[in-house]
């Protein structure tokens, strides 16, 4: 490795351990290469990559293999089912996918994304490939790829858990409205938000909510050349050290192609999804979401055959090697907040 791109590497993972957990305890060790278990990851997506329109049969078979899955990879799993009126469809069931690794922790990085897929009357084969069956393979190889590492690590930790959400009903039956859409995800953030749970805070049992550090949401990945801006201020630096992994990354030969998906930027705008009910509950935001959105977007086209394979991996790479250092370099609760409760 060139000289240069070590301090590169050095450089970046100071600025990270600064911004994160302040200027104390630092240290800078290499990441280990973790490797990318790719057919775990096309296994994975083989068995989302169906039809899941909320209420049909390759739904409820998404939503068991997530729940398998889940388990065993030794995540506790927990289900958030619920009964709403839709329309179109009428009464439907939903069910939120809930894994967590080390569910007595103080805090919680959540990674989250929705299972469900859009429901075309003219497409009944609409597969959602970038929307988002991706990223919830995403989800589970970076799960199944750290899985000895964060298995020994949350033997013995108070201070942090991870938290894997699959969001059911995020697709809007008939216009997108605040009401027609993200069902799943306002539902479980009202649960959240009313149930208490978790090691006491200054004498008080924190709002389970209260316990997420960031939700992290990712939407439509796996189309060429996205680009991923930063939509929230509070987790900029968040964002940046994305910014800063994929240029350790690429400098150190990591990365396929040349395109830089992690821009160091604000959107300048908001995009909604699964994220608005949590925000709403003052939890800090995260959002990687393509913009502009892949062409394929709510088209036939998103599907297998047009997946660009370069920008998964990358993704995938990037994404795991956040992850880990979020865990690695977490000692005290990360409070981004907007407002103090
Ligand atoms: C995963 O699937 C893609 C697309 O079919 C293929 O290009 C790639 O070689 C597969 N990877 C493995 C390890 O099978
Ligand atoms: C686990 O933590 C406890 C208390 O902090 C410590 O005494 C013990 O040595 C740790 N065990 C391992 C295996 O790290
Ligand atoms: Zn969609």
């Amino acid at each position: 490795m060139p000289s240069k791109s070590l301090l590169l590497l050095l450089l970046s993972s100071l600025l990270f351990i600064w911004l994160i957990v302040g200027a104390d305890s630092v240290q800078s060790n290499l990441q280990p290469h973790w490797s990318d278990d790719e057919s775990h990851f096309n296994r994975t997506l083989s068995n989302i990559l169906v039809p899941r329109v909320v209420g049909s049969q390759g739904h409820q078979q998404v939503r068991n293999y997530l729940i398998q899955t889940l388990s065993d990879l030794g995540f506790k799993t927990d289900v958030d089912e619920f009964k709403q009126r839709v329309p179109i469809f009428g009464d439907l069931t939903f069910t939120n996918v809930l894994g967590c690794i080390n569910p007595q922790a103080k805090n919680f990085l959540a990674l989250s994304c929705h299972y469900d897929s859009k429901y075309f009357p003219n497409d009944p084969g609409f597969v959602g490939a970038t929307d988002s069956a991706v990223p919830c393979a995403i989800l589970l190889n970076t799960a199944k790829t750290l899985n000895s590492y964060l298995t020994a690590q949350f033997q013995n930790r108070t201070d942090l858990g991870l938290m894997l959400i699959f969001f059911d009903g995020e697709e809007a039956f008939k216009d997108w409205t605040n009401s027609d859409s993200v069902y799943g995800s306002r539902h479980l953030a009202t649960k959240l938000a009313r149930s208490r749970t978790g090691p006491s805070v200054g004498g008080q049992t924190p709002r389970t909510i209260d316990r997420i550090e960031v939700l992290v949401l990712l939407d439509l990945i796996g189309a060429p050349n996205p680009k991923f801006s930063s939509f929230y201020e509070n987790t900029h630096a968040l964002h940046r050290s994305l910014v800063e992994i994929e240029q350790r990354l690429r400098s150190s030969g990591q990365l396929e192609g040349n395109n830089n998906m992690f821009l160091n930027r604000p959107s300048g705008g908001f995009v909604d999804d699964d994220h608005r009910p949590f925000l709403e509950e003052n939890v800090p935001i995260l959002h990687l979401i393509a913009t502009p959105f892949p062409d394929v977007w709510h088209t036939p086209r998103d599907n297998a055959a047009n997946l660009h394979w370069p920008s998964i991996r990358n993704f995938n790479r990037i994404f795991r090697l956040f992850v880990y250092e979020y865990v690695r370099l977490h000692k005290q609760p990360v409070n981004l907040r907007y407002y103090r409760a």
